[in-house]
């Protein structure tokens, strides 16, 4: 079986390679009646797209064309399809390494599984994180869903290589991380990621990174007993992402060193509702969310491709030799990724929140459809403030 899909109500299928003519993405299930625009896909791309500070050199504007399941602006129920034109592709880069696979890149599995006849060594080509365009036009769609209910979700780089944010991070901090150009909470950390970032980058070196995301306004009893929890479902979309390497949520592995009178979150009674008092289970118990806030980390590995020569093989003449990867390659991936990971993250909480029926099925009512534009326009306005400020 193919693996090019994703989510059970909320199903997304994502094509294309990086250096084809472009990328898009299917998806289907969406309800009818949500407002949609090329803009609103464009505003997510935006924080995830290539050319800004200190990440890959590639320049692509990214513009969204959608081609299906719209008309007068909303959603008609039929699947969505959005197809995005790749435009600065240099392909010659990769015609002197391509009997020489990357170590730490799919090269050589794809190789291995597909047979090198078959396997488009162009960027990458389905293994390349091009493909993460579509997820994140997907993630626009589910994201405009989940603000039916208010349901945010912010991503930020909690560590790269051994520099990390001590303490909590708050919510407010974490969403406006996406206007920083290392997505960090705060111009001290900016400058410390920035500072080492240039450093790897002038050693033709690359450096891992660690990413955390709180979801605001979740709704209690996400997730279906027993395998598709929804932790397992959010493991699953979390680790599909080209270089993410581990997932935690909660305590996570920090849990593994507690008592459980340390662990345990005591439950107590808060403006007539049972609350969390600490939430160190990271707002999911029992594979259902309890109405804390999510909070999820997933790490990201060092970029593969660099610059300082590395031992492989020639897999024409059985040769060992050395590489030294000369492309447009982010020094770290972990910035970019967390675009990403929002998206997939918006995914999973959009195929649970229409498989426990907090989502119509079939079509929006007109005030969930005034919600979701209030709600948007609200979403994408934030930070304005503090950026004007010039605090971030
Ligand atoms: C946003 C993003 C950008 C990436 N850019 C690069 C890159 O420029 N060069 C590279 O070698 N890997 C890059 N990667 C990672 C590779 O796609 C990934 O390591 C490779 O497909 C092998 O898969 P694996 O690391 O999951 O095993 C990127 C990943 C993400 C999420």
């Amino acid at each position: 079986m193919p693996g090019n899909s994703i989510g059970k109500v909320f199903r997304v299928t994502t094509f294309g390679e990086s250096h084809g003519p472009l990328v898009g993405v299917v998806i289907d299930g969406v309800p009818a009646g949500l407002p949609l625009s090329e803009e609103d896909i464009a505003f997510e791309l935006s924080f995830r797209r290539p050319g800004r500070y200190l990440v890959s050199g590639r320049r692509e504007r990214d513009q969204p064309k959608i081609v299906s399941g719209l008309f007068n602006g909303k959603t008609t129920g039929a699947p969505i399809a959005v197809i995005v034109n790749n435009e600065d592709v240099i392909s010659s880069l990769y015609e002197e390494t391509k009997y020489t696979p990357r170590p730490g890149h799919a090269d050589l599995p794809y190789i291995q599984k597909y047979g090198f006849e078959n396997w488009d060594y162009r960027g990458g080509g389905r293994a390349s994180a091009r493909e993460t365009v579509s997820r994140v036009i997907a993630g626009t769609v589910a994201k405009k869903l989940l603000l039916l209910r208010r349901i945010l979700i912010a991503g930020y780089l909690k560590s790269m290589g051994n520099i990390k944010v001590e303490g909590k991070v708050d919510f407010d901090s974490a969403i406006c991380a996406k206007y920083s150009p290392v997505r960090a909470p705060s111009k001290d950390i900016e400058n410390s990621y920035t500072s080492l970032l240039k450093s790897v980058f002038d050693e033709g070196d690359s450096v891992g990174g660690t990413a955390e995301f709180i979801v605001r306004n979740t709704p209690t009893g996400l997730g279906e007993p027993v395998f598709d929890k929804i932790k397992a479902d959010l493991a699953k979309s979390l680790l599909s992402i080209p270089a993410v390497t581990g997932f935690e949520y909660g305590l996570g592995f920090e849990g593994a060193k507690m008592k459980g009178s340390e662990a345990n979150d005591q439950i107590v009674m808060e403006n007539g509702r049972p609350r969390y008092s600490k939430n160190s289970a990271g707002g999911i118990l029992g594979g259902l969310t309890n109405g804390e806030d999510v909070i999820i980390r997933i790490a990201f590995k060092p970029t593969s491709s660099i610059r300082k020569p590395q031992n492989t093989v020639n897999v024409k003449t059985g040769e060992s030799t050395t590489i030294s990867v000369k492309g447009r390659h982010d020094p770290c991936v972990a910035i970019r990724g967390i675009a990403v990971g929002e998206a997939m993250i918006a995914l999973t909480f959009a195929d649970h929140m229409l498989r426990a029926g907090y989502v119509s099925l079939v079509k929006l009512e007109k005030d969930e459809v005034e919600e979701i534009e209030r709600n948007w326009g609200e979403y994408k306005s934030l930070c304005q403030q503090a950026l004007s400020a010039g605090s971030q």
